[in-house]
């Protein structure tokens, strides 16, 4: 399922909606079901939702949080601009959220978020993080181990969005916290879907099993036209005055690694995410290359618009991986292994050396995982049950999308262990609106790109 940030991601929208079983009735949203007299925050049995980070996602994710059986209410939201924050909460309490859901119907009864309960700007989810159970961490990556760590003090259920993370020093903290939260029996999911789809989930039952043999090759891809941009001169004409790079940084955040990691990390990690899953291993080395093409100029700030890496498993079988974000190319997003004994094709199908066909899943009428992710994960908090702890996973999946963006940003052989102990910390020192990032465009407005050989990159 693309991942397709900006586009209302994760919504159920129409033509998602028919492959929608588990809410085909549409019921669910009039008729909350009362499972389970577990106490919450207030001592009844209303779990209650903080998001953190209101933009596409961040609405999507609130909203299935919302249309899961549990009784559930959104009471604070966070963000750091209030524009975001305000679309966001007028498309949660509207009369008729059909665009999103593909039913007419709402869920505003559900959103009860009182004005003093909205927080803006950088500390906007230190102020809304106490007031809930559960925390929708949907910020751009670069903040959410600092977010993730404080709802796990806090001793919070999570549900946050991939990446975890977008250098090492933060793929760190999250793993540490991690740890912390299972100690603490806090249910945390992270929103790589797959996980959640059942068609990749039957695939995964039967490669573990030994269908295919041991997997000897494993080929990943996200190849697509891209994702949006926003200019400078757009952004500045919209607020009628000059930005501050922070404020043009935070708004444009795709294209800058303290923000979002590369491509390679934003959206290839599900792919790459799959290849572990199914090899059951991380990596130990990845060597790659890639660069910037079609995407440069101002407005594309610092990352590379395609990268092809080699990453090495223990064992010394290879993942071989694909992203490319350039229009007018071939789209491929999906997974691809070899085994001793067939292969995988591609999701929900795997055959055997002589091409006899062992699984074909039809996945037609399958959930939405994006809706699995919340009716899985509320049904747990309500029953009182300790069933996910997708933290570690989530860390290791970003490092691997972090290593490869290491590899080739610098052209070179690099280990996993020297990755994870980088201290190349991407995060500007001090997070205000005049604060300045450490990443600035030179004269003539152009971002430094990382030159394999010769730039610092871990
Ligand atoms: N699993 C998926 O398929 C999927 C799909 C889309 C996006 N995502 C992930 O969701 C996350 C958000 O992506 P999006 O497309 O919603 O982006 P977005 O730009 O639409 O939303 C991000 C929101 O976070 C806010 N924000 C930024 N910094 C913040 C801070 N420090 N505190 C509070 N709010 C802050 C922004 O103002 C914005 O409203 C990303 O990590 C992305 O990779 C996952």
């Amino acid at each position: 399922m693309p991942d397709s940030p900006h586009k209302n991601p994760g919504s159920l929208r129409r033509r998602d909606f028919v492959k929608t079983s588990a809410l085909a009735a549409g019921s669910v949203l009039l008729m909350p079901s009362m499972l389970s007299a577990k106490a919450h925050i207030d001592g009844s049995d209303v779990i209650k939702v903080a998001v953190v980070g209101c933009g596409g996602r961040g609405t999507g994710a609130a909203m299935q949080a919302l249309l899961t059986k549990q009784n559930v209410r959104l009471v604070a939201m966070a963000d750091a601009f209030r524009d975001r924050l305000d679309e966001c909460y007028a498309t949660l309490s509207a009369d008729d959220i059909s665009d999103w859901t593909g039913t007419e119907d709402n869920i505003k009864d559900r959103v009860q978020v009182p004005e003093e309960h909205k927080f803006t700007g950088f500390d906007a989810y230190l102020k809304a993080i106490p007031l809930a159970d559960v925390i929708i961490l949907t910020t751009p990556p670069g903040f959410r181990p600092a977010h993730f760590e404080e709802c796990v003090r806090q001793g919070k259920h999570v549900f946050m969005e991939k990446p975890v993370a977008t250098d090492a020093p933060g793929v760190r903290r999250v793993l540490e916290a991690a740890e912390l939260a299972k100690k603490k029996k806090l249910n945390i999911v992270v929103g790589l879907q797959r996980h959640y789809q059942t068609v990749y989930r039957r695939w995964a039952e039967m490669i573990h099993a030994g269908a295919i043999g041991d997997i000897v090759t494993s080929h990943v891809y996200w190849n697509s036209e891209g994702v949006w941009v926003h200019t400078r001169e757009a952004l500045e004409k919209k607020a009628g005055r000059k930005l501050t790079e922070m404020e043009y940084q935070m708004r444009n955040w795709y294209y800058f690694n303290w923000l979002c990691g590369d491509h390679i990390c934003e959206q290839h990690i599900h792919n790459l995410d799959v290849g572990n899953w199914m090899k059951n291993a991380y990596p130990v080395r990845a060597q790659g290359m890639g660069g910037r093409q079609v995407r440069v100029g101002p407005d594309y700030g610092e990352i590379y618009d395609h990268h092809f890496v080699e990453f090495e498993y223990e064992d010394g079988s290879r993942m071989f991986s694909q992203c490319r974000h350039q229009p007018g190319t071939m789209s491929r997003v999906s997974e691809f292994f070899q085994g001793t004994n067939g292969s995988a094709p591609r999701p929900g199908v795997l055959l055997t050396r002589s091409g006899h066909e062992l699984m074909k899943y039809d996945d037609r009428k399958d959930p939405n995982p994006y809706q699995v992710e919340h009716d899985e994960l509320f049904e747990a908090i309500a029953k009182g049950e300790f069933k996910f702890s997708d933290g570690e996973n989530g860390a290791k999946a970003t490092m691997t999308a972090i290593l490869g963006r290491m590899a080739t940003y610098s052209g070179k052989i690099i280990e996993w262990k020297d990755a994870l102990n980088s201290n190349l910390d991407l995060m500007p020192q001090k997070l205000a609106w005049n604060a300045v990032p450490q990443v600035l465009p030179g004269e003539d407005g152009l971002y430094p790109c990382a030159i394999p050989g010769k730039s610092i990159v871990i």
